[in-house]
């Protein structure tokens, strides 16, 4: 048995070799779909991180039927793109769903009033989006697909269009998508793609705050042009901030570098979202499992960063001992994350996680807070600043935390819930976040 297995192995390796020997493929990844690629190379210029839809983020009735989602559906969705790009392509993603995922057609379009969350398209903008060179494509269960390369041009924090039109809709309720847009899409039914104004189509429109299948929007970049994927929760992913609006810390320190001349350009990759835990699933993958797909596998990443634990830290329980074992696990999945993304060459950095006690004059009591957790939460947050084993250490905590009670956070940058920054919290780190890292 065992030595068919090894002839049979090396029989498959020589066949690699040969044909790697004989036949290198042609990289049409990093020509952009040309034969002169000048130095440039794939950047990602917008993300989202691809989780399983929970059941109550499905599509309302009728586009949820009783055997597949989104049966003769048009999805109209925006995003906000991080950088300047002549040409861009779309990756889609059914990393989690469990039957094929067919795509039937999609096209991208600039929006009337450069606005997110609108459904009416700029007329003669609209190109349609083919892969490898097919208006429609099938992507097997836990599959991506990337886009050929789409001479369309866009602009640093302008707003894309994008439809997507499923004739036949995915069998089965596994469907890829990431919850937490903070973004309105729009559903129809029937093919809709490009047509100037969804809305029109008849009561059937519907509204949804919610993002499905898109995972990224790359843009073919000069050399010089990296991107920096952030791993994250729902402070990351925009709780308390603004729905279409874009104002998630991300995207205000992606304008901040935007408006600074002396950087390279980086483009955000916003891979966060709501719930997500380093170490267990829940809302979305945990951090450790996701960082392949989420960070690894995205284009042009030369930076990256995480700023989470504090689900873990607020779901475990609050004694000692489950605190105790809960702080080091976190400890050792931070390092283990920090090796294997060095290993692909990224400078990897960390947040301090920012505080979530009850201000003592407060009529809400945060669910996570507790005198042990706050234990936890110092202790990982020295480990984050003190151990070493991270390129760039950057101190949320001490932004956002109230200097006369470091366990809660400064009532002005507090939402109202204790733990997830407003916008002008949001903002403060923008303001704080140091971009010479990227020098
Ligand atoms: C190929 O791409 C390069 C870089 O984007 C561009 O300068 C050149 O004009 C393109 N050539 C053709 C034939 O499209
Ligand atoms: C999707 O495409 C696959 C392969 O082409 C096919 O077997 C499957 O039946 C299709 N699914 C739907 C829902 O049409
Ligand atoms: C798709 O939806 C449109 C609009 O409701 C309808 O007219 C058409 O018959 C539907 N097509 C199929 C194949 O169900
Ligand atoms: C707590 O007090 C604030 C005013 O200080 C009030 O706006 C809010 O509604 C109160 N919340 C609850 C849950 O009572």
């Amino acid at each position: 048995m065992m030595s068919h297995w090894v002839l049979y192995l090396s029989a498959s390796l020589c066949l690699i070799f040969n044909l790697v020997a004989s036949s290198p493929l042609p990289k049409t990844d990093e020509k952009g779909g040309n034969d002169s690629n000048d130095g440039q190379h794939w950047v990602g210029i917008w993300t989202a991180m691809p989780q399983l839809v929970e059941p109550a983020n499905l599509p309302p009735t009728p586009f949820n039927g009783l055997d597949s989602v989104f049966y003769n559906t048009t999805i109209r969705q925006t995003v906000q793109v991080g950088l300047d790009s002549a040409k861009i392509r779309l990756r889609l993603s059914n990393a989690f769903g469990v039957n094929n995922l067919n795509i039937s057609s999609v096209a991208v379009s600039h929006t009337m009033e450069n606005e997110a969350g609108v459904s009416t398209i700029q007329p003669g903008s609209t190109k349609e989006v083919r892969f490898s060179e097919q208006s429609s494509i099938s992507i097997p269960s836990a599959g991506l697909a990337v886009s050929d390369p789409i001479e369309f041009s866009v602009q640093a924090q302008s707003i894309l269009l994008i439809d997507i039109f499923l004739e036949k809709g995915q069998d089965g309720f596994a469907i890829t998508g990431h919850p937490g847009s903070r973004t309105t899409s729009f559903i129809s039914f029937d093919d809709h793609v490009g047509e100037k104004d969804l809305k029109t189509n008849g009561d059937a429109v519907q509204s949804i705050e919610h993002w499905y299948f898109i995972s990224a929007v790359e843009g073919f970049l000069n050399s010089e042009t990296r991107s920096f994927a952030i791993v994250g929760d729902s402070i990351t992913d925009g709780r308390g901030s603004t729905t279409n609006k874009n104002n998630r810390w991300p995207d205000l320190v992606q304008k901040k570098i935007n408006q600074d001349e002396k950087i390279p350009k980086i483009g955000i990759l916003n891979q966060a979202a709501g719930g997500n835990r380093i170490l267990h699933d829940g809302l979305g993958p945990n951090a450790v499992s996701r960082i392949d797909r989420d960070v690894l596998a995205q284009s042009g990443v030369q930076f990256a960063m995480i700023f989470e634990g504090v689900n873990d830290i607020g779901v475990a329980e609050s004694d000692p001992k489950s605190q105790a074992e809960i702080g080091d696990q976190i400890i050792i999945a931070l390092r283990q994350i920090a090796t294997r993304v060095r290993t692909a060459g990224i400078s990897f950095g960390a947040a301090t996680i920012s505080p979530f006690g009850t201000p003592p004059d407060s009529n809400y009591t945060q669910p996570y807070s507790s005198v042990e957790r706050e234990v936890t939460r110092q202790r990982v947050n020295n480990f984050i600043r003190n151990d070493g084993v991270f390129d760039f250490v950057l101190d949320f905590d001490r932004v956002l935390r109230d200097p006369q009670d470091q366990s809660v956070l400064l009532n002005e940058f507090d939402s109202g819930d204790h733990l997830h920054p407003n916008v002008a919290g949001y903002q403060a780190i923008a303001d704080y976040f140091p971009l010479d890292l990227f020098l």
